[in-house]
């Protein structure tokens, strides 16, 4: 018997990213493939690269010139690029590093057998397509091994509604959403492997408009009843959403459905008319304001999180302001603050840049805003009685940890509980990025 090969992933970017990472993995599996944490011992390393932060192409080159000389030490070592990077640059990748054998874009990377005997055999690979077939129903067959309690599941990709700053419409292509039957298989078997919370994935996952048994269109908060049903599976979520999809069916899903997490990513951007319009947001200011209002009205207790950019092109310091001003008015329990930086090929990368020192002082006031409201919401659990779904095992004895129905990292302290158990507690301390609780 030969030993297995082994197969090194690194991880760039969202969370649709660590799903498809472990898709690959699996269909390397079936290719002989054992999964390694450790490049060095590698006879393929896989970059699943992500294109939305700031000089993404050039980290990557940067990192496949870190690479390269492992070449040397195993002449069996291929080194491919896949995500997001992958389809932007296509063929350039191979070009400008010749030790890439393979690139693979995110609607392709079903063909990654077939490619992997391609450079197995000495040559390269280059799969950039949006191919008619499902990638999903092609790598459908996963090993039957445990899984963690809480698990990503794509029902959606790709997005339409063409933001000026973002590359998602063209690296993950037009709008796509998996048919249900398809994702209540998957859910029913994430649930046989020990799986209790599953994360809905899509860029634009309320948009989803899969089809049903019948034939007709699904929305999400349909799909999100349909899941509801499957026993053992005790929490649902599902990011990131737009605001314009925040159908009142999926409102009155938060209202009503039991399993369906009181939190919500539902990222707004700027607090600023003038801006969402240049940034084709398609709402103003006052919309957001008014769903949170109908959101928070059918679930009291939702914790929203949102993503923020400033020094969006032509950003004045008074819309600045305005941004502080909606965050100020919503409270968030999360948020994630980006500076703008150009896409090349997006509309706003042609527009006048704001002075970047300005940006980065925008960038740290947000931050410490958020910051604030943050640290606030954690400390209002205090006295709280949540529930916890148990990850893993604390660093102290007696200690387990994981998530509350808010999403916040719990210490349960001498819990008796297993990985996978729902466990009732009494919050008592908030910490920096953790509360402590006790089992009630
Ligand atoms: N510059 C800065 N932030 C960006 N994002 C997307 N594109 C850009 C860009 N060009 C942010 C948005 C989005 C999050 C995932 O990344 O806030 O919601
Ligand atoms: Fe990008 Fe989200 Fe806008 Fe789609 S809705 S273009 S994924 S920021």
């Amino acid at each position: 018997m030969t030993a297995p090969k082994k197969l090194f992933i690194k991880t760039y970017g969202c969370q649709m990213n660590v799903y498809d990472s472990e898709r690959m993995a699996e269909a390397l599996g079936g290719q002989g493939y054992v999964s390694t944490e450790v490049a060095e011992e590698a006879d393929m390393i896989l970059l699943n690269t992500c294109h939305i932060r700031e000089k993404a192409a050039e980290k990557v080159y940067s990192e496949l010139g870190r690479l390269k000389p492992l070449k040397a030490l195993n002449p069996d070592l291929r080194i491919g690029v896949a995500g997001c990077v992958a389809q932007a640059e296509g063929a350039e990748i191979m070009r400008r590093q010749p030790a890439v054998d393979l690139v693979v874009g995110p609607q392709s990377y079903h063909r990654l057998p077939q490619m992997e005997a391609r450079v197995r055999a000495g040559q390269t690979a280059l799969d950039t397509d949006f191919p008619e077939e499902d990638k999903f129903e092609v790598l459908k067959t996963r090993p039957k091994a445990k899984r963690a309690p809480a698990a990503f599941l794509t029902v959606q990709e790709g997005c339409d509604k063409f933001c000026a700053f973002c590359v998602v419409p063209y690296t993950r292509g037009a709008e796509v959403s998996r048919p249900v039957e398809r994702i209540l298989t998957e859910a029913r078997d994430l649930v046989a492997r020990g799986v209790r919370e599953i994360t809905l994935l899509g860029q634009n996952v309320n948009a989803y408009h899969g089809a049903g048994p019948d034939g007709s269109d699904h929305s999400l908060a349909q799909l999100i009843w349909a899941l509801n049903e499957i026993d053992g599976l005790e929490r649902i979520r599902f990011t990131t959403s737009h605001p314009n999809d925040m159908t009142d069916e999926l409102i009155e899903a938060h209202r009503d459905c039991a399993k369906l997490m009181p939190y919500l990513h539902l990222p707004v951007q700027s607090g600023a008319d003038r801006i969402l319009k240049r940034m084709n947001r398609g709402h103003t200011v006052q919309e957001y304001l008014r769903l949170v209002e109908r959101i928070r009205a059918a679930r009291p207790d939702l914790i929203l999180s949102s993503d923020f950019i400033v020094g969006f092109p032509e950003e004045t310091e008074a819309e600045f302001q305005a941004t502080l001003d909606l965050v100020e008015e919503v409270t968030f329990g999360y948020a994630y603050s980006f500076k703008y930086s150009t896409r090349p090929g997006t509309p706003a990368a042609e527009r006048a840049q704001v002075d970047p020192v300005a940006a980065d002082d925008r960038l740290q006031r947000l931050q410490a805003l958020i910051t604030r409201q943050q640290q606030a919401v954690q400390l209002s659990m205090v006295g709280r009685d949540l529930s916890v779904l148990v990850e893993k095992p604390g660093r102290e004895a007696g200690q387990m940890v994981g998530k509350s129905e808010y999403l916040h990292a719990v210490h349960i302290e001498d819990c008796d509980a297993a990985v996978g158990d729902l466990v009732p507690v009494r919050i008592t301390e908030a910490k920096r990025n953790s509360l402590a609780a006790t089992k009630r």
